[in-house]
């Protein structure tokens, strides 16, 4: 059957499948993200104790993957100021923030989302970049204009990592 049909006719259902994803991709973009293709997300708690209580993804993070990116030096970059022990066989870690042993029993999990997300929040003056923003970086090298360091899902991701940092 689908033999029997001139290019021509075939190019017209592609085309119109394709049409329709996209489509189907633009209607459902506006509702989820904002300007810029980040997905919206809602800060609760009192000042000092922000948090984004849901998954930006609503989906939980795989913790293997968000060691990777914590170690990546393109990504979350984590090492170049902090110091983790359960890193300890990667070669650098840095110490201009403080060791992140231990930081799931000093914080909840939508304070370490909301501090990944945008450290800013709890420390306006931090060298911490924020991982999940595109507005208000400035100076920022041309290929990473416009796009977050790390996507939603790998904010998640590292999350679940620095989750399983604990003192016991
Ligand atoms: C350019 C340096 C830098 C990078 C890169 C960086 N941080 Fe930070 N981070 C800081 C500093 C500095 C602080 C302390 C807050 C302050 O006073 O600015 C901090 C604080 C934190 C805290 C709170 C720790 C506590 O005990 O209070 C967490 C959690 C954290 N960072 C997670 C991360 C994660 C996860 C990454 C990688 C995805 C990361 N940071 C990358 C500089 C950095």
């Amino acid at each position: 059957m689908e033999e029997a049909l001139p290019t021509p006719y075939k190019r017209i259902i592609i085309g119109s499948f394709a049409a329709m994803a996209l489509g189907a991709m633009f209607t459902a973009a506006p509702a989820l993200a904002d300007s810029h293709g980040l997905v919206k997300y809602t800060i609760t708690g009192p000042e000092h104790e922000y948090a984004i209580e849901k998954s930006l993804t609503g989906k939980a993070g795989d913790p293997v993957r968000g060691r990777k990116l914590a170690i990546n030096r393109k990504k979350g970059n984590c090492l170049a100021c902090h110091a983790v022990s359960v890193l300890k066989d990667q070669p650098y870690h840095g110490e201009v923030g403080p060791s992140l042993d231990g930081v799931a029993d000093r914080y909840k999990p939508g304070q370490l989302r909301m501090m990944i997300v945008d450290q800013k929040k709890y420390f306006p003056e931090t060298l911490m970049p924020a991982m999940y923003k595109v507005k208000g970086l400035h100076r920022v090298v041309k290929k990473f204009q416009g796009k977050p360091i790390l996507t939603a899902q790998e904010v998640e991701d590292v999350l679940a990592f620095i989750l399983t940092l604990k003192h016991e």
